[in-house]
């Protein structure tokens, strides 16, 4: 009862961010993401009758706390769908920094259930896979499928119809890039999952964000479909400042933003003022994302690259889904 699973990243275009309900991760509202290539966790479950307790081993390091109790409480749902009792050994490796802001939890529970489902002999389709992850983390959600993804709010009390799905194949846009930026490997000091019920409860901006977001998921699908980059970008910027305005009208404040992040946004915008197109976006951390096509990567690489204290830039394409993958860890 063994099986290794790998997931990739998203970088949501138009973001999640606010709960309707705590306990089945249901959110707000909706959001559209683009899947990474080659930011991604592997991770192996095997349920054995031996283990007296769960183990979670993240990068090498075993996990003890509130790390080892959200997969305890996530391999119960297999479980309970699986009829089964057994405790299971977790290994699960990112390749890049865990909890910066770099969606280290969509690919975390993306391949989590992936690869505990097939563990545990469950035969899950995508949508039942994709309503699993979610309940591991939102974000996971949008992680179970390739290219571009929309994660469906639903609105029915049990959650039912809030699971992702495909708009677009990974194919469909093959000179659309994202360059991640790690400028801090810390791990971020408000977590998600504290930050937007924090949000929702006290940022007066909230009402303003929820009553925009529908819009820019319109414009955001629209521009995917069409390949308007243009379309896509303006509207993933703007939507992330729209994110981070409810952050920092948050009481306390949730400033996520490190001196390079502004750095970056700035030179952004002065390479657009040059006459090359990109933009940015950033999640619940100092990371920022920048869109751009192909033909205007290396020059956005190399502005960027003059920033200091801008540890790495890792390029990405559209990625693949989350798949089984026959080398385990143990
Ligand atoms: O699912 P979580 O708890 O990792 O929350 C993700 C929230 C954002 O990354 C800020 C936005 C998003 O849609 O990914």
């Amino acid at each position: 009862m063994k099986a290794t699973a790998r997931a990739n990243a998203n970088i949501a275009l138009v973001k999640y961010w606010g709960k309707r309900d705590d306990e089945l991760i249901l959110p707000m509202n909706g959001s559209i993401s683009v899947t990474l290539s080659g930011l991604n966790t592997v991770t192996t479950v095997e349920f054995n009758e031996k283990l007296r307790n769960d183990v979670f081993v993240l990068n090498g390091v075993e996990q003890k706390g509130d790390e080892r109790k959200k997969l305890g409480n996530h391999l119960d749902l297999v479980r309970e769908k699986a009829k089964i009792k057994w405790n299971a050994r977790v290994e699960s490796k990112n390749n890049f920094p865990t909890a910066a802001g770099l969606a280290s939890s969509a690919s975390g529970f993306a391949a989590l259930s992936v690869a505990a489902a097939k563990a545990a002999h469950l035969e899950l389709n995508e949508k039942e896979l994709s309503i699993l992850a979610r309940m591991g983390s939102g974000s996971a959600s949008r992680s179970i499928h390739g290219g571009f993804v929309e994660w469906q709010k639903g609105t029915k009390k049990d959650g039912s119809d809030s699971y992702a799905e495909q708009i677009a194949k990974p194919g469909h846009w093959e000179n659309f890039r994202i360059l991640t930026t790690i400028v801090s490997g810390k791990e971020k000091k408000v977590k998600s999952r504290a930050g937007m019920k924090q949000t929702v409860q006290t940022s007066p901006m909230y009402k303003g964000w929820l009553e925009t977001v529908e819009n820019d998921l319109e414009n955001v699908r629209a521009g995917i479909l069409k390949k308007n980059f243009s379309l896509v970008g303006e509207t993933a910027e703007m939507n992330a400042l729209k994110m981070h305005s409810t952050m920092l009208t948050t009481r306390p404040a949730i400033i996520y933003w490190e001196p390079e992040t502004i750095e970056i946004m700035h030179a952004v915008q002065e390479l657009r003022e040059e006459g090359t197109e990109c933009y940015f976006t950033i999640d619940a951390g100092p990371q920022v994302k920048v869109l751009c096509l192909q033909k205007n990567e290396a020059i956005v690489t190399a502005r960027l690259g003059e920033i200091t204290g801008l540890q790495k830039i890792v390029p990405c394409k559209v990625g693949g889904k989350a798949e089984t993958i026959s080398e385990h860890f143990f």
